[in-house]
């Protein structure tokens, strides 16, 4: 038998690979996606091989995350009850995907990960699997009572490593637990776990990794230009680049302006609340771009209708519905949306603020003769149909007051 593990060389991941091995009698093949957790992935191909794995792969998905999950999703505006942009949430239905693909390629009947039984990401993984492979078995040791059994705590498997001679870090393991890529760093557990923690404190500050605090950002403030072709960024300051290239820049500049630091309570799938910290520099300065450049290109009530799907696709996003049906249908109408939003948005980036310094397009639905409140050479808008205009929607509103009015005599 062949099991795929989404392998991260941690020590959860270490301890699940060396257990399959043994639990299962099976051939282990370790498999990491590589979407942007840098220094991370140094010596894992030897670490997985030394712990028992038959087969090392480590997939670079940069490019492939960027375009085609990072990118549509930031066209729908998505934003998980009003703070966090998804950066964990749209990464695993993609490792899921090239898990599946390399369990077909290698004749695996199962995948197994090591997310645990009270999160989303499990919940994720599993989703997107299930709509890609429906064929293949999942096992998920931290669900498995055995497996807990034998380690209820760190203590257990730093000393099952030992035994087994799997190379685990030496350093100091941190006191919260983080997961990288191209789009953020999500911060959880440990002294997170209180909500009166504050996450913004000096003494804090060494936590964070991708982004300075607003008061250690530079005095200068720094203009960027940011070239959008139908929802989607293309250039920066000018200069053509693809997904990847953008979100490496933007996530530059906004973590030297201190940039994208969201700390929250947010609601997962699977029932609790949760408190996350969340650094997405590049993203946020993305969003906020992409708003700005739909303000001047969207149709009204394509905006509106796209908006009032913005709950539903976050929603969807985070609860691991990224294959299903209606996330495809979804996104059907947010790409149509974004037909005519091209152009160019300038900001200012500021300790922490990204501050709006004008946007322009070829193709703007403004018009300063119809808005402006000078003469009006186009003759588009006669003031005096506002009258009938207004009379119209005011009836109801006299009818029902007029009734209350009665009522109350
Ligand atoms: N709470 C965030 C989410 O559900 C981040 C999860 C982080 N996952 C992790 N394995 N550290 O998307
Ligand atoms: C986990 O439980 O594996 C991480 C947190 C989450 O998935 O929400």
């Amino acid at each position: 038998e062949k099991i795929v593990l989404a392998y991260s060389g941690g020590l959860d991941t270490s301890v699940i690979l060396k257990w399959l091995k043994e639990t299962y009698d099976a051939e282990i093949i370790a498999f990491t996606a590589d979407i942007g957790q840098r220094d991370e992935l140094d010596g894992l191909e030897a670490k997985a091989l030394a712990t028992g794995a038959s087969k090392v792969y480590i997939d670079d998905l940069r490019d492939e995350f960027a375009s085609d999950f990072i990118y549509p999703m930031f066209q729908s505006g998505a934003l998980y009850e009003g703070q966090y942009l998804l950066g964990t949430s749209i990464a695993r239905p993609l490792i899921a995907k090239r898990m599946v693909e390399i369990a077909r390629a290698e004749g695996a009947t199962a995948i197994a990960h090591g997310a645990t039984g009270k999160g989303n990401d499990q919940v994720r993984f599993e989703l997107a699997a299930a709509a890609l492979a429906p064929e293949l078995k999942v096992i998920a040791p931290w669900r498995s009572e055995q497996f807990r059994q034998e380690f209820p705590g760190r203590a257990e498997m730093i000393a099952y490593a030992e035994k087994h001679k799997i190379p685990v870090q030496a350093s100091a393991a941190k006191p919260y637990s983080m997961d990288r890529n191209l789009l953020h760093i999500s911060f959880e557990s440990g002294m997170l776990e209180d909500p009166w923690f504050d996450s913004s404190a000096e003494s804090n500050e060494g936590m964070y990794v991708l982004s300075v605090s607003p008061e250690n950002a530079p005095d200068q403030a720094e203009y960027l230009e940011l070239g959008f072709e139908q929802g989607n960024c293309v250039s920066l300051n000018g200069e053509s680049m693809n997904p990847l290239q953008v979100m490496d820049k933007l996530n530059e500049l906004g973590g030297k302006h201190g940039i994208g630091r969201v700390d929250m309570v947010e609601n997962r799938f699977v029932g609790m609340k949760s408190r996350g910290v969340y650094e997405t520099p590049g993203g946020t300065i993305l969003f906020a771009a992409h708003r700005k450049m739909e303000s001047l290109t969207m149709d009204r009530d394509v905006m509106h209708l796209r908006d009032s799907l913005i709950s539903k696709y976050s929603t969807l996003v985070y609860n691991g519905f990224w294959f299903a049906p209606e996330r495809l249908a979804l996104q059907a109408l947010v790409t149509e949306s974004q037909r005519n939003v091209t152009g160019t948005v300038r900001v200012k980036l500021y300790k922490g603020n990204i501050i709006a310094a004008g946007v322009k397009s070829p193709v703007s639905l403004y018009n300063p003769d119809i808005a402006t409140m000078e003469a009006d050479p186009s003759q588009a808008y006669d003031q005096g149909d506002a009258t009938g205009f207004i009379h119209l929607n005011a009836l109801r509103l006299k009818v029902s007051s007029g009734v209350e009015q009665n009522a109350r005599k």
